[in-house]
């Protein structure tokens, strides 16, 4: 059978990793959908970097069309990360028939509406697994696993970096700023990580969830959003000696059709399950009306545990390939809106 070809934008900490599992789970791929996947073009900023695995270097390319328009490409990976430039590239591989598996929350949190609509147009995918909580899968537990409940609250941890820097704050004492340094060495961080620290990255997140929990938009502004960039030395010691922890906690909540999301730094009992969610790890509490309480919990970031998850996109991708249909990992506001004037 003839191989699928995929395009990649953007070969680092992720890239890397989605390369390194198309390579060494060929056999599981090929059980899956039943033919070979390759890599064919990767779109990076310089082609002579030193990279972190052998790659040919044929492949690698500045020019984005290269990638979106080779006529061989049936898959775009996005893994470059940024907001305006990437959307733009998204939206014309999305014309140009091609279908998309994104990592990036930053993207998917503030246009995810607008580019999952342009896919339904053009009959394409676009699945984000990696979006939110790094190799944990849960969109695809909100949007399957989930599908039958009524989803009433959302609550975890879902940024790796700031759980990384808590947990060796609070448990070796290390200073802020050489925790923050080794997780962005480790490659957990944001390019820029402002967005983690801040809790940006968080909230992005949690509206993702939202909005996939409630079938609801969230409007970022409204989110109430501080990060643990001014917590001290001495806030994590006190808060241990009076027997808490602390976490960036990210809530979501909807009541009376309304929903509230925030992130911030939040003391735990330390029996509390998610206090004891250390280093990258994340964990996502979903509390749905029949199913009660589920718990989530996983590496949140890192190269191979988030490449899984896209790769596992790019399989369902390629399953709905081979049965020529397209199933939307969420269905944005305004698909609610034409089944509501459906219903009435
Ligand atoms: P990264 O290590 O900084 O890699 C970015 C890659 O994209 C690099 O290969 C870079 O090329 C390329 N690139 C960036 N801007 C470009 C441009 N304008 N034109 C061409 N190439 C460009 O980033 P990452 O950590 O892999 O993250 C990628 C995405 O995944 C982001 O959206 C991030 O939020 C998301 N994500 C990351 C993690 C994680 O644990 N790191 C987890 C979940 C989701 P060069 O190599 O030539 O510089
Ligand atoms: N910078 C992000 C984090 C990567 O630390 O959680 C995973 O989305």
């Amino acid at each position: 059978m003839n191989a699928i070809h995929v395009g990649l934008l953007g070969l680092g900490t992720v890239g890397s990793g989605v390369v390194q599992i198309i390579e060494n789970h060929q056999d599981k791929l090929m059980h899956q959908v039943g033919c070979p996947v390759k890599v064919k073009k990767i779109l990076v900023k310089n082609t002579e970097k030193a990279r972190q695995i052998e790659v040919d270097k044929n492949i690698l390319t500045t020019e984005v069309f290269d990638v979106i328009h080779d006529p061989e490409i049936d898959v775009i990976i996005e893994v470059m990360g940024g907001i305006e430039e990437t959307k733009t590239h998204l939206l014309e591989a999305l014309k140009a028939g091609k279908h998309v598996v994104t990592a990036n929350k930053d993207l998917m949190a503030i246009y995810g509406t607008e580019l999952l609509s342009v896919a339904t147009e053009n009959g394409c995918d676009l699945f984000y697994e990696a979006s939110v909580a790094g190799g944990i899968p849960i969109i695809r537990s909100l949007v399957d696993g989930l599908a039958s409940d009524r989803i009433t609250k959302m609550m975890g941890i879902v940024n790796g970096t700031t759980n990384f820097i808590l947990t060796k704050m609070s448990k070796f004492g290390s200073p802020y700023d050489a925790v923050l340094k080794e997780a962005q060495d480790l490659g957990y961080a944001e390019s820029d990580p402002t967005a983690d620290v801040e809790g940006l990255d968080a909230a992005r997140k949690m509206s993702i969830l939202a909005r996939l929990g409630f079938s609801m938009n969230v409007d970022l502004d409204d989110v109430r959003v501080k990060g643990i960039s001014s917590v001290t030395d001495d806030d994590i010691n006190y808060s241990k000696r009076l027997g808490y922890t602390m976490k960036l906690i990210g809530i979501a909540e909807e009541e009376d059709g309304k929903v509230e999301v925030s992130v911030e730094p939040t003391l735990l009992p330390e029996a509390h399950p998610l206090a004891s969610v250390n280093d990258e790890f994340n964990a996502v509490y979903v509390y749905g009306e029949a199913v009660g309480e589920t718990m989530f919990y996983g590496p949140g970031a890192g190269s191979l545990p988030t490449a899984t998850s896209i790769v596992s996109d790019l399989v369902a991708v390629m399953k709905n390939m081979r049965l020529n249909v397209t199933g939307q990992s969420a269905l944005a506001p305004q698909y609610k809106k034409q089944i509501k004037s459906l219903e009435n």
